[in-house]
């Protein structure tokens, strides 16, 4: 459905037209019923036109189950510890072990493991629900998306030197650093609370390495003389940001056909010319494949472990939540040694390539340890730690659509109750009315060989990143058609290695 520009916009939006609805309304129509569920459950009655900083629906369609006692006792079975979610990591084996015999954390070939954590800075540059509850029905369009819907890093530089002035150096130029040890930290206040943009870019050391990267390659450009302004150090960043996206993150997580179809004017999400908003589909399913991607361990470095060898370490061990200096990879805490190598995560080439591993398949098995979060992790209801649970909830917040029907709806190939029969073991109708994010990964095992998104999933992470790209009218695809990266090795080429060692951090350390 879409509004008289060929927006999306859902059918409530359009009865509502810029108005919001107050719940209860007359005016608000009552949405279908689930999917061979029973009984309606009352809907989510609050709705108002599409914004960029709300979320909002690609598709109105009914809900694929409704809220009721027993499906949300089926979607935590789902999601659960030890359930079939679980990739049930052996992790009396420790980290090294989990590395060396992988069980059901096969390798993705095509990725390397760094990738993950490239799709979860992705996230935080553009996404975040802070306040909707947990499980119970949400207009998105009432909520607010803390992130702008673009690509324009505000995750790291925040609301600028101005708006933010905590963030920078006094010259109103350089972004503050921190420093670990000898490494590159995010800057923290005394308390050792992250002091950026975004503060789940301290949620692993990962994704802290990431982003004390790009404040790195920041302060860079300006030390270095390419950039004299702070206006146009963002900008050069934030364009081999968008570079990245869609010419290193895109292929490797889609193939290479539907990215340049979408860039090309596929135009079946998002219309060009509309304003962007993210998706709840996206938001709360299919984008939250990557975390099917996250191992159990990784090598995080080369020179912190004992006696300055190579470090392996869980991503998160629960024995070590209260630790001062904890043996994870677990964010907010900058003791020396928790540095991150990145030559195991990315491909340099040269002498560095030998180093490199791959990433976990995209299945529908998450690593054990996801199924423990940290509680510092989570916002909300703390007794949810199983992530796989939190997202599963989640689509009883948005009233999100089944993965047949938005397929249906599509045209593309519907997966059939055999390809889905462990879900309707645990549940009986979700075989024919599945949980986005669970068809999502399915598809991506059955249908992308556990190496790339399905039709599905792959359109609706596609069309959405893509979308947001082409609406951007400050990013290079409308500001600057045809630019090309300047500050890698390569003139014309760039990617995570490349903006790593503009960083000066990506040696074997
Ligand atoms: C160790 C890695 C990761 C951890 C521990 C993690 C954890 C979480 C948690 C706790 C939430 C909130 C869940 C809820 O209450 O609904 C969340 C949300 C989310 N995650 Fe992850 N995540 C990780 C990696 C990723 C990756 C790799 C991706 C995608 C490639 C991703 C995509 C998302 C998205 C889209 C959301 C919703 C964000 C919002 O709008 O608020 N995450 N994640």
């Amino acid at each position: 459905m879409s509004n008289e520009s060929g927006c999306p916009m859902s059918r409530r939006g359009l009865l509502a037209g810029a108005a919001t609805v107050v719940a209860g309304s007359a005016l608000a129509p009552a949405r279908a019923s689930a999917a061979g569920t029973g009984a309606a459950a009352p809907p989510p009655t609050i709705h108002t036109a599409v914004r960029p900083d709300r979320f909002g629906r690609l598709f109105d369609l009914p809900p694929f189950a409704n809220p009721t006692t027993q499906v949300k006792t089926a979607l935590r079975t789902l999601g659960a510890p030890g359930g079939i979610m679980d990739a049930k990591d052996d992790l009396a084996a420790g980290p090294l072990g989990l590395i060396l015999n992988p069980g059901a954390n096969t390798d993705n070939p095509n990725h390397t493991a760094g990738m993950t954590f490239v799709g979860q800075f992705i996230d935080h540059d553009i996404t975040l629900d802070a306040t909707s509850p947990l499980g119970v029905p949400t207009a998105p369009e009432a909520t607010i998306n803390r992130r702008t819907p673009a690509f324009d890093l505000d995750s790291v530089y925040g609301s600028g030197p101005f708006g933010d002035p905590l963030l920078y150096e006094d010259d109103k130029l350089r972004l503050k650093a921190g420093r670990r040890g000898e490494h590159e930290d995010v800057p923290r206040l005394p308390d050792g609370t992250a002091l950026i943009g975004d503060s789940r870019n301290d949620e692993n050391v990962a994704v802290n390495g990431i982003h004390a990267a790009f404040i790195a390659a920041h302060n860079q450009l300006l030390t270095s003389g390419a950039a004299t302004t702070f206006k146009d150090a963002r900008r050069q960043l934030t364009w081999h940001w968008q570079w990245i996206v869609l010419n290193e993150f895109l292929p490797a997580t889609l193939g290479t056909q539907l990215p340049t179809a979408l860039s090309r004017g596929d135009q079946r999400l998002f219309p060009r010319g509309c304003h962007p908003f993210i998706p709840v589909e996206f938001q709360s399913a299919a984008y939250r494949f990557g975390h099917s991607q996250v191992r159990p361990s990784y090598r995080m470095n080369f020179t912190g472990g004992p006696d300055g060898g190579q470090r392996f370490a869980f991503v998160f061990d629960p024995s070590q939540i209260t630790a001062a200096d904890p043996s994870d990879m677990q964010g907010g805490i900058a003791g020396a040694g928790r540095h991150i190598g990145w030559p195991t995560f990315f491909n340099f080439g040269g002498d560095r390539a030998q180093w490199v591993r791959p990433n976990k398949t995209i299945d529908t098995k998450l690593s054990t340890p996801l199924f423990h979060l940290p509680p510092k992790t989570v916002r909300g209801p703390e007794d949810v730690l199983a992530l796989a649970q939190r997202n599963l909830l989640r689509h009883l917040t948005w009233s999100l659509p089944s993965g047949q029907a938005i397929a249906k709806k599509l045209g593309l190939p519907v997966l059939s109750t055999d390809q889905l029969a462990d879900v309707g073991r645990v549940y009986a109708p979700f075989a024919k009315s599945t949980p986005l994010w669970f068809y999502v990964l399915r598809e991506a095992e059955l249908l992308g060989a556990g190496k790339r998104l399905g039709p599905l999933g792959g359109l609706l992470v596609g069309g959405t990143l893509i979308g947001l790209l082409l609406a951007d009218p400050s990013g290079y695809l409308n500001a600057a058609p045809g630019w090309k990266p300047t500050l890698g090795s390569t003139p014309g080429k760039f990617g995570m290695s490349d903006l790593l060692d503009y960083a000066g951090v990506g040696g074997v350390r």
